[in-house]
C-alpha cells in the first residue's frame, strides 16, 4: 500500500499552462491581462507597513469585503474572500461533494473541475455541450450535489444568458456554482440571481479583469447562509494582508478597471475578425481569449511553429478541442504580431503543399 489515498495515488494532478522563463516572448497562453494593474495598487504596495506583515491578517478580509460590496450593491455578508477563484472551487468540492454526492458540468470546460472531483473521490458527470456551446438540457435533472457552469465558458469564450441560468438554478436540487472568472469581459453577469436563489454561488477572480493573476485573489458571492457554511472550510487566514489591501485598492478603482476591460474587448473583437479573415473558425467570445480552429492547418502544427517563433498560445488536444487553439487577447501590438506570424505560417504551408502536389 502507498502512503497516499488510492485516488490521489492514481491522480495526475492539474497541469497549469506553460510559464516560459524568458521574458522576451509573446505570452498568450494563460489568459492574463496584458495591461498592468491600477496605479492605486502600486501605491498600496509601495506604502506597505512592517506591521501589516508582522501581524496575522484580518481573517475575513473586511477591507476587501466592504469595497466589493459597494461595487456589487450587496451587503458584505454575501461575500467570501478566497486565495484565487481556484480556492473557492476547492472549498466547494470539499463542501458539497463526496463518494455519494456527484458533481456535474458541461464539457469541454475548465480542466480543473475533473481534477478536483478526482481528489474529492466524487463522480463527475460530464455533459457535452453541442457544437454551439448551448446549455445542455440534461444538466437540470442530473441529481448532482454541485453543478458548475463556467460563464463565459473556458475555453470556448461563449456566454449563456442569465435567464437560462436562473431557470437551471430553479430546477436544480443541489448547488449551482457559476464560474464567472471571465465575466468582466462579458455583456452581463449573474450576481442578481443571488437575491432570488439560495443555491447559487458566483465565483469571481481578480486575475483577469483586474490584472492581478500573480496576487491570487478571488471571491464568492452567495446568500449569507451559504457564505457562512463555506467559511467553515477555508483556512483561517486564507488571504494574506498584502493581497487584501491590494485587491481592495484594485476593485475600488472602477474607472481604471473599466477602461482596461474595454481595451481588451475591443482588441478581442478585432482579433476575432483578423483570425476569421485567415480562415479560422472563431466562436464569438465574451472573455479575454478566443478559441480558433484553422480550416487549413492542424492546431498542433500551428502551435509548434508559434513556439519556434516565441509566441505561446494554448493547445489542449482534448476531446472536443482537438484541432483548436485558445488564444489570449494581448496588447494590440502582440495581437498584430501574432496575426502576422500566423499569416506567414499558413502561407508557407500553402507553398509547401503546392510543391508536394506539383
Ligand atoms: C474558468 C476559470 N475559473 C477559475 C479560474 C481561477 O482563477 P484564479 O484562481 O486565478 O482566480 C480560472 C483561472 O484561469 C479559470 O480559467
Amino acid at each position: 500500500m502507498g502512503y497516499f489515498r488510492e485516488n490521489i495515488e492514481k491522480a495526475k494532478g492539474y497541469e497549469p499552462g506553460f510559464q516560459p522563463k524568458q521574458t522576451d516572448v509573446i505570452k498568450l497562453n494563460t489568459n492574463e491581462n496584458p495591461y498592468p494593474p491600477s496605479p492605486a495598487v502600486m501605491k498600496v504596495l509601495a506604502e506597505i507597513k512592517p506591521v501589516q506583515l508582522r501581524r496575522y491578517p484580518d481573517p475575513t478580509g473586511e477591507q476587501f469585503l466592504q469595497a466589493a460590496a459597494q461595487v456589487h450593491g450587496i451587503s458584505a455578508d454575501h461575500i467570501l474572500c478566497c486565495n484565487g477563484g481556484d480556492e473557492l472551487l476547492t472549498i466547494a468540492f470539499r463542501a458539497f461533494c463526496d463518494e455519494n454526492r456527484p458533481v456535474a458540468y458541461p464539457v469541454p470546460t475548465y480542466s480543473l473541475y475533473p481534477v478536483l472531483a478526482n481528489l474529492q473521490n466524487c463522480k463527475a458527470m460530464e455533459i457535452p455541450f453541442d457544437s454551439e456551446f448551448n446549455l445542455p438540457a440534461k444538466l437540470a435533472g442530473d441529481g448532482a450535489a454541485l453543478t458548475i457552469v463556467c460563464n463565459p465558458n473556458a475555453p470556448s469564450g461563449t456566454f449563456i444568458a442569465v435567464g437560462e441560468l436562473a431557470s437551471l438554478a430553479d430546477e436544480l436540487d443541489g448547488i449551482l456554482l457559476i464560474d464567472e472568472a471571465y465575466v468582466d469581459f462579458a455583456r452581463d453577469n449573474c450576481v442578481s440571481l443571488v437575491k432570488d436563489f439560495d443555491n447559487v454561488i458566483i465565483l469571481r477572480s481578480m486575475s483577469k479583469g483586474y490584472s492581478l493573476a500573480g496576487l491570487r485573489f478571488g471571491y464568492a458571492i452567495a446568500q449569507p447562509d451559504l457564505i457562512a457554511g463555506l467559511m467553515k472550510l477555508k483556512d483561517s487566514y486564507n488571504v494574506n494582508a498584502l493581497s487584501i489591501a491590494v485587491a481592495a485598492a484594485a476593485i475600488k478603482d472602477q474607472k481604471y478597471f473599466k477602461e482596461n476591460v474595454e481595451k481588451v474587448k475591443r482588441d478581442r473583437d478585432i482579433l476575432t475578425e483578423q483570425l476569421r479573415a485567415l480562415k479560422f473558425k472563431v466562436a464569438k467570445s465574451s472573455a479575454n481569449f478566443v478559441l480558433a480552429e484553422s480550416k487549413n492547418c492542424k492546431a498542433g502544427e500551428i502551435y509548434d511553429k508559434l513556439v519556434q517563433r516565441n509566441i505561446y498560445v494554448r493547445f489542449f488536444d482534448l476531446p472536443g478541442l482537438t484541432n483548436k487553439l485558445r488564444i489570449t487577447v494581448g496588447t494590440s501590438e502582440q495581437n498584430d504580431k501574432l496575426v502576422l506570424t500566423l499569416k506567414e505560417i499558413l502561407s508557407s504551408k500553402g507553398t509547401s503543399h503546392g510543391k508536394e502536389n506539383g
